[in-house]
């Protein structure tokens, strides 16, 4: 597995590539979500790159971007035994210069749910996503479900922008009883990881109410808020794969979402019904 570090130098070694390339973007501290999206690339494709970079604008003022966990060994190490041929690891400075061009989220989908609670964000996701991209010039880019909106965003500005690359959107990978895999997960205390479980389990109940033949939006919503009472809520919505609300599901057209914050830990799951 060769590292790289700068911009220049991938695109210099990839100049005369005419093999298929799977790509995986990720800020590190990998976990078997990341490891399912690199092991899906490398079975694929030929070649399998994945980028490591906690992209500082995608962050808000006063989030996590300063203890954003750091685990470059072992991520090494993952991607190594995993089969990734090309690790790239630029640092801030190699990335961005000064007052640049940015891409900015569309109004309907960039600005709800994740994008109202952390306006800018989208901005910064999309940004980082199409310089990654034409970096690399993958034939497919590998993005978990679990993060709806990005993944729904990109895939937006990819169609936009005419860029050439596939995208691939796989299943959220879970801990055995439910708990979505996040690298933020390692912030919760013992408790906390217990009540984060309420998470899933609104998602489960939200499952068992729709098989049993009700579609009504705000029943379900009500039914999922017991189940996650006491939480810090944030948001519980049903919309659209546009993203747009609905007032009844629609099978294979719903996307159920559900943000909530564990003392200062903010985590997102969802369910594509
Ligand atoms: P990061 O949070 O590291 O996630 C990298 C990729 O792993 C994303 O596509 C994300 O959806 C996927 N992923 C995370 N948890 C997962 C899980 N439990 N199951 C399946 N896939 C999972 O998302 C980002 O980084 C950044 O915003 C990035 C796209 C790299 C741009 O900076």
């Amino acid at each position: 597995m060769t590292i790289i570090q700068t911009p220049q130098e991938l695109q210099e070694l990839l100049k005369n590539e005419t093999q298929s390339i799977g790509f995986v973007p990720t800020m590190g501290a990998l976990h078997h979500g990341h490891l399912s999206l690199i092991e899906r690339s490398v079975k694929d494709n030929e070649l399998t790159i994945v980028s490591i970079f906690v992209n500082p604008t995608q962050f808000l003022e006063g989030e996590d971007l300063d203890k954003y966990p750091n685990k470059f060994d072992a991520d090494e190490k993952i991607c190594k035994i995993a089969g990734v041929d090309i690790l790239f690891y630029p640092q801030k400075e190699d990335m961005y210069e000064d007052d640049e061009i940015k891409v900015i989220a569309p109004n309907i989908r960039g600005f709800v749910l994740e994008g109202a609670m952390r306006p800018g964000h989208f901005d910064g996701v999309l940004t980082i996503v199409m310089k990654l991209l034409n970096i690399v010039s993958p034939t497919k880019a590998y993005f978990g479900k679990k993060d709806a909106q990005q993944l729904s965003l990109i895939s937006q500005m990819v169609r936009n922008f005419c860029m050439k690359v596939e995208i691939v959107p796989l299943e959220t990978v879970r801990e055995d009883d439910g708990l979505a895999l996040s690298s933020r997960n390692i912030y919760l205390d013992k408790a906390q990881r217990k009540e984060a479980l309420k998470i899933s389990s609104s998602l489960k109940k939200a499952t068992q109410t729709v098989m049993q033949g009700n579609l009504n939006v705000k029943e379900i919503q009500e039914e999922m808020e017991k189940v996650l009472s006491p939480l810090n809520v944030e948001y519980i919505s049903i919309v659209s794969r546009a993203f747009i609300p609905q007032k009844e599901i629609v099978i294979g057209d719903s996307i159920i979402l559900v943000a909530a914050k564990l003392g200062q830990t903010r985590l997102i799951d969802n369910l594509w019904i």
